[in-house]
Formats: C-alpha cells, sequence, structure tokens
C-alpha cells in the first residue's frame, strides 16, 4: 500500500546547501558522478534553473515513519526523497517567444517510490513554471504517458538521418558563396545566424542565458561559415568528427549537429562541404528538424532515418493567455473567437491553462482577455464571435504551433468548434512549421 501523501506536499527550493543530496540524488538515478568538485559544491544551484525537493525526512515525519526510524532517528537526514531541476529557457513561437520550463532530471529516491511522488513532483514543477512566468514547460520522454496524465502532449520526434557522403561529394560547386573558419571571433556571427534562421519556427530553443554559454562549444565541435559575395552571413554547418570505433556506427563518424541557411543555394554549398568527407567516411549523421528545409535539398533517395529511438519532445501549456500574446497575428489576419481549455489534469489553480479567453487579432498582435467562463463577452464584436473548446493536451499541442484543430481531433484530443470561422482563425493564428528542438536536455 503506498502511504499517503502529505497536503500540502513539503517541496522547497534547493539551494546550494543541497548540491551535495540533489547530485546523490540524481546520479543515482540517471547515472554519472557522485560526488562535487569544491567549486560545484559551492555554486549556487540558481543561474538559469529552479531546482525543486523534497526531503526525505520531511516524508518520513509526514507519513508517521519516522516513529519506527529506530536510533538514527528515522533516517533520511540529507537525502532528497524527489527532485527535479527547471531549466529557464525561451522558445521560439512563429515570429515571438515565450519562456518555458524544461524540466530535467526529475527522479524519486528508491525508497520513496511507488507512493506517488512522481505525480506530485510534476504538478509542483507545473505550478512553480506558472509562478516563474514561464507560459510553457517542455521536456523529454522515452515513456510519455506518465507525463501525460498530467497535460503534456507529445509535439515532437527528435530525429537524425543517415546519409551517404557519396551522394554530397556530387553537389556541384555554388558561386557566390565562400566559407570561413567558426573561431571565438566568428561564433557570435553563428550564433545570430541560429536565433535568426530559426525565429518562425515553432518549439526551437532561443540559445541564450547559462544553459549556452558563449564561445566554442569544444569537445570536437567544428563548424564553417558560408558568406555571399556581399559579405552578408548566409548559413553554417556544425558537426563533430569521431575516430571510427566502437559507437561510430550509423554515421557518428561525422556527427552533424545542423546545416542552416538561408535558402536552397546555401544549403547546397554547405552539404557539400559535408561531402568532402567522402575519401574517409561512408555516411553520416545529420540532425534535422521536423520540416527543415535542408531534406528538400539531400541529392538522391538514399538518406534514411537512423535508427536508434530518441526521447520524445513533451509540451504543456502553463499560461494560455500568455503563450497566445507571446505570438505575432500573421500579417492580414484578424478576427476574434473565444477559446475555453478545460485542465482536469491537474488540481484547480496550479497554473493558469485553464479558463476562458477572448482571443483577437488586430495589427499583427494577438491579444486575449482572460474571463470567467460565466462572464458575458466583453463587447458586441465578441459577442459575436465563435467559440473553440479545447482539452489541455489538444491546447499543449495547438498553442506550440504548426498544428490544426484537425489534427489534434485526428489524435483523440477535444478540439471543438461551434463555428468554422473560429476555428479557422485559430488555425491561422497557430500556423508554422511543426515543432522542432535540436537541443537535448
Ligand atoms: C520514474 C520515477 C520518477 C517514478 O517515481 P515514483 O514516485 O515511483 O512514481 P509514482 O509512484 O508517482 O508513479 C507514477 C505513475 O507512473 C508509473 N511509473 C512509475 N515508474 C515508471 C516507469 N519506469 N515506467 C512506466 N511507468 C512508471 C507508475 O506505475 C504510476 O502509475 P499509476 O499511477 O498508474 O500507478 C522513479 O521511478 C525514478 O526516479 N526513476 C529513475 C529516474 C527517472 O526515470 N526519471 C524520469 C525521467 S523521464
Amino acid at each position: 500500500m503506498p502511504s499517503p501523501l502529505p497536503d500540502p506536499l513539503p517541496v522547497r527550493s534547493l539551494t546550494t546547501a543541497d548540491a551535495a543530496a540533489y547530485r546523490a540524488l540524481s546520479a543515482g538515478a540517471f547515472g554519472g558522478r557522485f560526488d562535487l568538485t569544491p567549486e560545484e559544491a559551492a555554486a549556487p544551484l540558481s543561474p538559469g534553473q529552479s531546482v525543486l525537493g523534497i526531503d526525505s525526512s520531511a516524508m518520513l515525519a509526514a507519513t508517521g515513519a519516522a516513529d519506527g526510524g529506530g536510533a538514527d532517528g528515522g533516517g533520511g537526514d540529507g537525502v532528497l526523497a524527489a527532485g527535479a531541476r527547471i531549466l529557464h529557457h525561451g522558445i521560439a513561437l512563429g515570429g515571438g517567444r515565450a519562456r518555458s520550463g524544461g524540466v530535467a532530471g526529475l527522479a524519486v529516491h528508491p525508497a520513496h517510490r511507488g507512493d506517488g511522488l512522481f505525480g506530485a513532483m510534476v504538478d509542483a514543477v507545473i505550478a512553480r513554471c506558472d509562478a516563474e512566468g514561464m507560459p510553457f514547460s517542455m521536456l523529454f520522454a522515452s515513456n510519455p504517458e506518465i507525463y501525460r496524465r498530467h497535460g503534456y502532449q507529445v509535439v515532437a520526434r527528435p530525429e537524425s538521418l543517415v546519409v551517404p557522403l557519396v551522394d554530397l561529394q556530387r553537389i556541384r560547386p555554388v558561386p557566390g558563396r565562400r566559407t570561413l573558419p567558426v573561431t571565438a571571433a566568428t561564433m557570435p556571427r553563428l550564433r545570430a545566424l541560429y536565433t535568426e534562421l530559426t525565429a518562425g519556427d515553432n518549439g526551437m530553443l532561443r540559445r541564450e542565458g547559462p544553459h549556452f554559454p558563449e564561445g566554442l562549444p569544444g569537445g570536437g565541435w567544428e563548424a564553417v561559415l558560408l558568406v555571399g559575395e556581399d559579405g552578408t552571413d548566409r548559413g553554417y554547418a556544425s558537426w563533430t568528427r569521431r575516430r571510427p570505433g566502437p559507437g561510430t556506427a550509423e554515421g557518428r563518424e561525422l556527427e552533424v549537429h545542423e546545416v542552416l541557411g538561408r535558402d536552397r543555394d546555401d544549403l547546397r554549398a554547405l552539404l557539400r562541404v559535408l561531402g568532402t568527407w567522402s575519401t574517409l567516411v561512408e555516411e553520416l549523421r545529420l540532425r534535422v528538424r521536423t520540416e527543415d528545409p535542408v531534406l528538400d535539398v539531400l541529392p538522391g533517395g538514399r538518406a534514411r532515418r537512423a535508427s536508434d529511438a530518441v526521447p520524445l519532445v513533451l509540451m504543456r501549456v502553463i499560461d494560455t493567455a500568455a503563450a497566445l500574446a507571446a505570438r505575432p497575428a500573421p500579417a492580414g489576419v484578424h478576427g476574434a473567437l473565444r477559446l475555453i481549455v478545460e485542465d482536469a489534469t491537474v488540481p484547480p489553480g496550479t497554473c493558469r491553462a485553464a479558463g476562458a479567453f477572448d482571443v483577437v487579432a488586430v495589427g499583427g498582435q494577438i491579444r486575449v482577455l482572460a474571463q470567467e467562463p460565466t462572464e458575458a463577452a466583453a463587447s458586441a464584436d465578441l459577442d459575436s464571435l465563435g467559440t473553440v473548446h479545447l482539452d489541455v493536451h489538444a491546447a499543449s499541442l495547438l498553442l506550440t504551433g504548426g498544428r490544426s484543430l484537425a489534427d489534434a481531433r485526428r489524435l483523440g484530443l477535444r478540439a471543438e468548434a461551434d463555428d468554422p470561422r473560429a476555428a479557422a482563425l485559430l488555425d491561422a493564428l497557430l500556423a508554422g512549421p511543426r515543432p522542432s528542438v535540436l537541443d537535448a536536455f
């Protein structure tokens, strides 16, 4: 029988003093080093993240288990029963951007597993994302079902292709393009290109802040910058070259992190550079976005999906109004609708996903008025609107962008409109490429 969970759950913010306990919990769950260097032990836990935890002793005391703890006072001192990190990320939203809480390192101590702490921690994470003004939360999971119950929805499947190098070696030179080595001096130009060329995407991390330190990534990472005749930065390719050996199968001898360019010629010129390894390497591995333009430029039909399973990307809307307002309205799209989001997956008040929202697209912006479901619409204009009903899964899917109400219905999610014009407007506001995330965390 699982022990009853204390109410409220004693979740607290972890600080430097908890670094060793958190490391032990995390290394026990995910592997890795248990010990901390003196610098790690003294460093603040907080830059760029919020770390939450539950003390084992608090759980034991709250559930009465400490009474039977014997001479050690119940055990659990200096041990965490559960912990999780919320990484402070920014994500691209079809030309806008929003903060997103990236959930990492969620673990429950083996002594406390099976008691329901996992679900309670996920709810605490959602509440913290809300308290910290993050309209979304994102995580990677191989087993999405346990997160799905808390409103997270699969939005993307990270993909890598295995590409025969001989195909790239045949690409003809592209006039008017030259390549430069990427050094510490040129790295800011590459980062600016990433930000610019992925700004219209949905879900792609904005590579800023402590999780993406400036300078060269190191560890064998290399890149070339592509420059046009007029000196404009046009794109780049980045990769890691590995010696053949165990673990370098499926193109891992040349692992290409990304190939980004402004147009097809840019992508061709960059693929041609990668083709120059064809004398040494048979295949490369290329990480791609869901609808990556490079897919349309790859010559030959022999590229195949890498076979290894990768965790799925899940998103959860935390604050519906802020998630909508973070995205620009496409030029020429205007109108209004009422959106009702239902969220039975977390206790009421955990976050701001649920509610009734009057959504107005005007002048390239989305304005949102959150309302109690019983309140009348604010104006005659809004009175005449159609209403769209979403469950939290459909809301998480659609507000991340690049999907339609029909897509949500095909997945068996609730996405209903009483007026087709309201459905068409919402689809138009949330259009764009299907979500992608290249960075893992
Ligand atoms: C996964 C983990 C966090 C679950 O913690 P827990 O407190 O024991 O889980 P709970 O008791 O709250 O169970 C939550 C639900 O998830 C299910 N579940 C737990 N572990 C699971 C697993 N490894 N695979 C599939 N389902 C699992 C439980 O059966 C339960 O479902 P139910 O409500 O239908 O009974 C814990 O086992 C752990 O820390 N594992 C190692 C680290 C890890 O895998 N973290 C998650 C990374 S995505």
